[in-house]
């Protein structure tokens, strides 16, 4: 990870992803991808527009209501969300106690579209992804007819214009979600709950998450979101304390019901506006707590225990000597191959040793190393990340082994 637009010092939390963290989060995405949407029969995917007519928002209630309560200290200018400040004590960053009135301030990130500014031209960068999959539920279903209960899955970019940024990838603006809305009958939704509550539970295993630092906290009244009747939160023990990580709520008809009577169109379906399950996962609260999950110390080794999964690269390729053009040669057909089914690695650099070692750090399950015994039997060494231990494969066998192994 890069520290965002870095050569200019950077903007306040905002990062890159480099090679590396990259492809890991794609493959977090796709694993995710895989298991809700291609997987099921009763999910459909869904890749909407992020800036939607403004008014969606004004329907759906974020232009009224998606705020938090900001506090400004009169004195240094700071500002803070008033829920993270005791406004009774002094300010924490000039330690004056000059409070202004604690104000609501709405968290959607405008633009202007088209070339002309004015009000009539306001549009929002969408602050989640949930309302393309309710704005195009009839459009989804008229080629696509499904008995309910049926989900409509999405994943992409969402912004919030946050108060209070900070802790790496815990509270960016620019972040991405993986949401599903589940269309169910009324009558079903406690039974719904409990489904989703459960599939969340199995994500957390084939994620690779440390179901040990998960805990549920149920949102007592008061506390939800607007459209809420009942929210779990899944929460993780970062480095920085008990915090959020994914969400499930029961979001009742209010957003279809909402979106009808703006929109003036039926959005009844099967002779009931359907109510909804809402399972949701942060793309980058899950990259954290993957990695603060897989991270280990074993003696001098620092290892990413990733399941294999989602490791960046699944197999790095070494020669053992740089000297010997046979193993050269040999090695540069095996990664060739390879390649062709896995992501592949290819080092050369330094002694064997540190070329494992700098591989464990960035998870890459398996190494293969060509050697002298190769050239007489066409065999190769192929090291395992979290036992170090290594057995000897034939080439051509290669490529069934890592197939099973990635079942
Ligand atoms: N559609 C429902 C919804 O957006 P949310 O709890 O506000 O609910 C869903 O957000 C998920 O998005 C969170 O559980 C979290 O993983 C992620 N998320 C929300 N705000 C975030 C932020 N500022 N930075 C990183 N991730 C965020």
């Amino acid at each position: 990870m890069y520290p965002g637009s870095e050569i200019y010092g950077g903007l306040s939390n905002s990062w890159d992803f480099g090679p590396i963290g990259a492809q890991l989060k794609k493959n977090i995405k796709d694993l995710w991808w895989k298991t809700f949407v291609e997987q099921r029969d009763d999910v459909l995917g869904l890749d909407a527009a992020i800036i939607m007519n403004p008014k969606v928002w004004e329907a759906s209630g974020h232009v009224a209501g998606f705020s938090d309560p900001l506090v400004e200290c009169k004195s240094c200018h700071n500002r803070f969300r008033a829920d993270y400040v005791d406004i009774k004590e002094k300010c924490p960053t000039c330690t004056e106690k000059n409070w202004s009135e604690v104000k609501n301030f709405n968290l959607m990130l405008k633009t202007q579209l088209g070339a002309v500014e004015g009000s009539s031209n306001t549009a929002y960068l969408r602050p989640e992804t949930a309302q393309g999959q309710f704005v195009d539920f009839k459009n989804v279903l008229s080629t696509n007819p499904k008995k309910l209960p049926f989900g409509i899955a999405q994943m992409g970019k969402a912004f919030r214009n946050e108060i209070t940024t900070g802790n790496f990838l815990f509270r960016v603006r620019e972040l991405e979600q993986m949401e599903i809305e589940y269309f169910i009958e009324e009558k079903d939704w406690q039974e719904m709950f409990e489904l989703w509550r459960n599939e969340m539970w199995n994500w957390f295993d084939l994620v690779g998450l440390d179901t040990t630092k998960i805990h549920e906290h149920e949102i007592e009244d008061g506390e939800r979101a607007h459209y809420s009747k009942r929210t779990i939160d899944f929460e993780f023990d970062y480095p920085f304390g008990q915090k959020e990580l994914y969400g499930l709520a029961y979001r009742t008809d209010y957003d279809l019901k909402k979106h009808q009577e703006a929109s003036g169109q039926d959005l009844s379906y099967e002779g009931v506006v359907p109510h909804v399950i809402e399972p949701t996962w942060g793309v980058d609260r899950t990259f954290l707590a993957v990695m603060l999950s897989a991270y280990c110390e074993d003696g001098d080794r620092i290892v990413l225990k990733l399941n294999p999964k989602i490791a960046s690269y699944k197999v790095a390729v070494f020669p053992l000597v740089r000297n010997k053009k046979e193993i050269t040669k040999k090695a540069e057909d095996v990664y060739k191959d390879l390649k062709k089914n896995f992501a592949a690695v290819w080092d050369d650099r330094g002694n064997i040793g540190k070329r494992y070692y700098s591989q464990d750090e960035i998870g890459t399950p398996w190494c293969v190393t060509v050697d002298y015994q190769t050239l007489e039997d066409e065999t190769v060494t192929v090291r395992d990340r979290d036992t170090a231990t290594q057995e000897r494969i034939a080439i051509k066998d290669l490529d069934s082994y890592f197939q099973n192994k990635l079942k």
